[in-house]
């Protein structure tokens, strides 16, 4: 235990008391552990949707949600996307340290070296719908690739797990570059392993066999920097849903699938395809007071998309420098007067502004800004969780590497408060009342 550590005091159930023991973390709020209270008392805790629930100690991603700081590994996420790039922040989150430039350019090699999917992968996607999601397609070729890789879904021989966790960093861009692709019915462009991480996505993406294709600099800047502010973010939903998973010992390819599936829902990742639909809704900023009016209705389930957060009780940080990476973005793009940025503009001025968004705290999240850029990129809407799924891929690895290594690791098995039915006998059909 260290020096914040201690005994916070005794609670009383039903007549028997309970020493309740604090942990402290190294910065963030203390923890009570209250991992032996069944056993001393007979009584489950209740916190639905975890809101007041620690679900593990972990040394990887820290959020003050009140003065809006993020860090990977104590390193600010404005430091890391202004001056790092996003294989140098996969190698902080998976290792716990900044590489040196021999490391790095090591591991750069190593991802590098994974970027092709087996050819059979090329077959499986075929048997989709040309107009399927691309989340969907992303949910079945990453379970998939556990069909296509047995020599790496041993998850208690270490030299395995890294193999898996490095060929899904490698393989993510190349499989949302196919999902992309097929759903425009273009061929599939295979990496380039000369261009770096990113720009070679774009290239998978926008690249045809007729034409030559010549990354702009400035656009892979821009879409490295958002996969920096996207790699990770501590147990969000998503982060939740692989650990649980990995705590059964299901195998990587598997755990990455489950992280997608619920990444794909409008509440988390599926956010920014919400918000830009929302935006486009929305159309001009006259019309901005009826859907901010609908967003306080208590009787109206419309919600303004792209803001607020469940930790963030403040500027979401990374919306910060998503607003600049937009601005970059349409400036190299020669887009003056783009009328979606005019009404999230507008948008987020009112908002910031309204007694009901102030009062509860509702500020912009990334979600709001990073819509507006990978359309000007030339992302369709329906690709934009796509492209949160491959940037998160090495947060939830980065998480289910830890929890896999930590000696005290057992499997996940929240417990419920049951209001159903009591025990009672079962009635055969012919005896029971319409
Ligand atoms: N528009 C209008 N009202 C809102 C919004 C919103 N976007 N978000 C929260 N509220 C209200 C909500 O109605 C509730 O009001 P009341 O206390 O009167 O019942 C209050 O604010 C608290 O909301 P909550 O639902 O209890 O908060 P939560 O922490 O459970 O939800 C959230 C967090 C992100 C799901 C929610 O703010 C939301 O639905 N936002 C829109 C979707 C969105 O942008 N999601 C992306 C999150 S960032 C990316 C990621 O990490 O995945």
């Amino acid at each position: 235990m260290d020096a914040k550590s201690g005994t916070a005091g005794t609670i009383t159930v039903d007549g028997k008391s309970v020493d309740m023991p604090v942990k402290g973390g190294s910065i963030g709020p203390q923890v009570v552990d209250i991992s032996k209270l069944y056993a001393q008392t007979g009584m489950f805790t209740y916190d639905p949707g975890f809101t007041s629930t620690a679900a593990c100690e972990s040394k990887i991603t820290y959020i003050d949600g009140d003065e809006g700081i993020l860090l990977y590994r104590g390193y600010p996420i404005e430091q890391l996307a202004e001056q790092g790039d996003f294989l140098e922040t996969c190698y902080l989150l998976l290792y716990g340290e900044l590489p040196t430039a021999a490391q790095k350019a090591d591991f750069d090699y190593r991802v590098t070296r994974h970027t092709m999917v087996h050819d059979q992968m090329h077959r499986f996607f075929q048997g989709f719908r040309r107009d399927a999601h691309p989340m969907a397609v992303m949910v079945a070729s990453v379970g998939a690739l556990s069909a296509f890789y047995h020599d790496s879904t041993d998850i208690s021989d270490p030299q395995q797990r890294m193999i898996a966790s490095m060929r899904m960093i490698a393989k993510m861009p190349t499989l949302a570059a196919m999902a992309y692709k097929y759903s425009v019915g273009q061929p599939f462009v295979y990496p380039k392993n000369d261009l770096d991480y990113t720009a070679n996505f774009l290239r998978m993406c926008f690249a045809v066999p007729c034409e030559e294709y010549k990354v702009n600099p400035v656009l892979a800047r821009a879409l490295d920097r958002i996969f920096i502010l996207h790699a990770d973010h501590e147990q969000n939903a998503s982060t939740s849903t692989v650990r649980l998973a990995g705590s059964s010992g299901a195998n990587p390819f598997a755990c990455i699938a489950a992280g997608i599936a619920c990444l794909w829902g409008p509440a988390h990742g599926g956010a920014n395809e919400a918000a830009l639909k929302m935006l486009e809704e929305i159309g001009t900023p006259d019309r901005i007071p009826q859907f901010i009016a609908r967003a306080k209705d208590k009787n109206d389930p419309f919600r303004l998309m792209g803001f607020g957060h469940r930790v963030y009780k403040n500027y979401d940080p990374r919306a910060k420098i998503m607003q600049k990476t937009t601005h970059d973005v349409l400036a190299e793009l020669g887009i003056k007067d783009d009328p979606l940025l005019d009404v999230a503009l507008e948008l987020e001025r009112i908002a910031l502004s309204d007694e009901y968004f102030v009062e509860k705290k509702l500020y912009p999240n990334i979600d709001f800004y990073s819509g507006i850029t990978l359309k000007a990129m030339g992302f369709p809407t329906s690709m934009f969780t796509v492209l949160f799924a491959l940037a998160r891929t090495v947060g939830w690895i980065a998480q289910w590497k830890e929890m896999i290594e930590d000696p005290s690791q057992k499997i996940g098995r929240p417990r419920q408060l049951y209001t159903g039915e009591p025990k009672r006998d079962y009635i055969p059909v012919a005896q029971r009342r319409a």
